[in-house]
Parts: C-alpha cells; structure tokens; sequence
C-alpha cells in the first residue's frame, strides 16, 4: 500500500515536470540506483518482452516487432534522469524520439503497459541506474575545423 502510494506521489511529480511554483520539481532528487539489480528488474517486470538493451545480453524480446525498441545506443540527444523516469512511469507523456517521426505521430498512446502499480520504487531507481549509461550520444560529424552537420 505504502509503495503504491510513493508510487502515485512520484507519477504525480512526473506529470508536473517543469512546472514552477509549489509544484516546481527542482528539488527533486532520487538515491542512487544499482544497475546490476536494475538489471534483473527489467526481466522481472518483463520489459525485455518488447526491448533489447544495447551492449546487453538479455532474453529475446517476443512482441510484435512494431512493438519492439532498442535502448540505450547512440541517439542524437542523450536521455536525461527525468527523461527516463517519464518514460518508465508515464510513457504516453513522452513518446520516444527513437521512434520514426511519422511512426510516433500516429501513436496517440504508447503500447507500454503500465507498471506503476507493481514496481517498487526501488526497481524505478535501478532501473534508471541500469539504462541511463547505455546511451552514448551521436558525435557530430566534423571535418578539420568544419562543421558538416550541426
Ligand atoms: C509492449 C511492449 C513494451 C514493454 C513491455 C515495455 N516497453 Fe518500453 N517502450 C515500448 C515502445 C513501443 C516504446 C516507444 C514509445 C514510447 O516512447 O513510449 C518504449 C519506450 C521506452 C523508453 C524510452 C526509450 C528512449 O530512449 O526514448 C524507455 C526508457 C522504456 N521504454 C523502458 C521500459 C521499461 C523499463 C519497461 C519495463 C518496466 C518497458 N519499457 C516495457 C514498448 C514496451
């Protein structure tokens, strides 16, 4: 019940990112997680069903490929702490820029099923601690001291 109820607090939180005034997130902190149990989360929550983790050896997903996606690897912009929490706990809030554009405009919701009410809040924080240094950001292409792309 407590964690539920954590759990609501956080989602809460999540929903007000960015907010200013009394339900301003700056002050928001988590612990630090522990990849290695974040890890064995994410097979226990099952998300390896609908993802595989770069540099990982998990078992095979088994959903519909439209349903699959790669995390971590290289992207073009590197994932930030709340970027990871809302994507766990309030996947609809911000549909994935992995995700073809045309892709994700058709998506109205995420066909991520929610956890909220079976994850602790622990398994969030190790979670994130897991996938967090999977990401390596795309390096910019340069050519002596020319920028090709920006
Ligand atoms: C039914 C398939 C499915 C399951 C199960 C699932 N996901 Fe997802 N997930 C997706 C899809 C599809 C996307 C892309 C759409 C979106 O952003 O919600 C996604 C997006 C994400 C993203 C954002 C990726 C990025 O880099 O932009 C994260 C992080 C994530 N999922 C983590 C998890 C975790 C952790 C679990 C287990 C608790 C989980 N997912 C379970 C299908 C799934």
């Amino acid at each position: 019940m407590q964690r539920t109820t954590l759990l609501a607090g956080l989602l809460l939180a999540g929903l007000c990112a960015g907010c200013s005034g009394q339900k301003s997130l700056r002050s928001f902190r988590m612990p630090e997680g522990d990849a290695a149990r974040g890890q064995v989360a994410f097979v226990s929550l099952r998300c390896h069903t609908c993802h595989t983790v770069s540099g990982i050896d998990l078992p095979a997903p088994t959903a519909a490929p439209a349903d699959q996606l790669m995390l971590g690897g290289e992207v073009a912009r590197l994932r930030t702490y709340g970027d990871l929490l809302t994507a766990i706990v309030h996947p609809t809030a911000g549909l994935s820029d992995k995700l073809p554009g045309p892709e994700r405009k058709k998506m109205k919701t995420s066909p991520m099923p929610g956890v909220n009410d079976v994850m602790t809040v622990q398994e969030l924080i190790d979670l994130v601690a897991f996938l967090q240094p999977r990401y390596r950001v795309l390096a910019p292409l340069y050519e002596g001291d020319y920028r090709l792309i920006p």
